[in-house]
């Protein structure tokens, strides 16, 4: 799977993803992820990407032309890949824009995203993106959660980790990603593991006695405890 993330700030997002087991993933061949520097693409003399927003108001919009050229070459890229390695085939990827505005992130959208060869992340900063370049390239605005941040970029990075995951071969052993939090909306049980004790506080019997029906039982009734407990809204969708 490839990850095209178009941002002002390459080196955060670079130096953020290769490291840890997205890192290893990519020294492997099964991801490959590339952070395109918007402000490659101005034709302006002193580099400027932004101005000022037309009504007035606090803050610099980021201008529609840069993003533009920059997400043109990124798709042209995407093209030629495609053509060498699929004759025939000729889609327009999809286009996230990171964004408070958008759909709020989840488990689900992470396993759809996770089924496309190549996805493009729109990393916006100041205070927005010209409107009509967002009409032309996006195909999904995605918010990761209720708050406002400085930029698109730990957002883009935090669904790529997400969706990484779910690439077979990213994990060790791929049922670490099917048994975990979110699973059949159910938050994950506890988990323990040597020294059987530890400042006095015993690991649950039901652990150690080697009975894996009351051990799976166990598991289940702790799930379901933590999700009523800490998110009852996932119970009730
Ligand atoms: N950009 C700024 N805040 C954001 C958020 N909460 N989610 C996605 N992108 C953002």
């Amino acid at each position: 799977m490839r990850f095209h993330i178009l941002t002002l700030f390459p080196d955060m997002v670079e130096q953020g993803l290769h490291t840890s087991i997205i890192g290893r993933a990519v020294e492997k061949g099964l991801l490959a992820i590339e952070a395109v520097n918007i402000r490659d693409y101005t034709v302006d003399k002193h580099k400027k990407v932004d101005d000022y927003p037309y009504g007035g108001g606090a803050g610099m919009v980021m201008q529609a032309e840069p993003v533009y050229q920059c997400y043109e070459a990124v798709k042209k890229k995407i093209e030629t890949k495609a053509l060498l390695s699929n004759p025939g085939t000729r889609k327009n990827p999809r286009v996230i824009y990171l964004s408070p505005q958008g759909k709020t992130f989840n488990q689900t959208m992470a396993e759809e995203f996770a089924q496309e060869e190549d996805l493009v992340f729109l990393c916006g900063h100041y205070e927005g993106i010209d409107e009509r370049v967002l009409n032309e390239v996006i195909t999904d605005y995605v918010s990761i959660g209720d708050y406002v941040l400085t930029g698109g970029e730990l957002p883009a990075m935090i669904m790529i980790d997400a969706i990484s995951r779910l690439v077979p071969g990213v994990l060790h052993n791929d049922v670490s990603a099917e048994f975990e939090s979110f699973q059949d909306n159910l938050l994950e049980y506890p988990q323990y593991t040597r020294p059987q004790t530890y400042l006095g506080m015993s690991v649950p019997e039901v652990l150690t006695s080697g009975n894996h029906q009351n051990i799976d039982k166990w598991r289940k009734e702790q799930s379901l405890a933590i999700t009523k407990a800490n998110r009852p809204d996932l119970l009730e969708e």
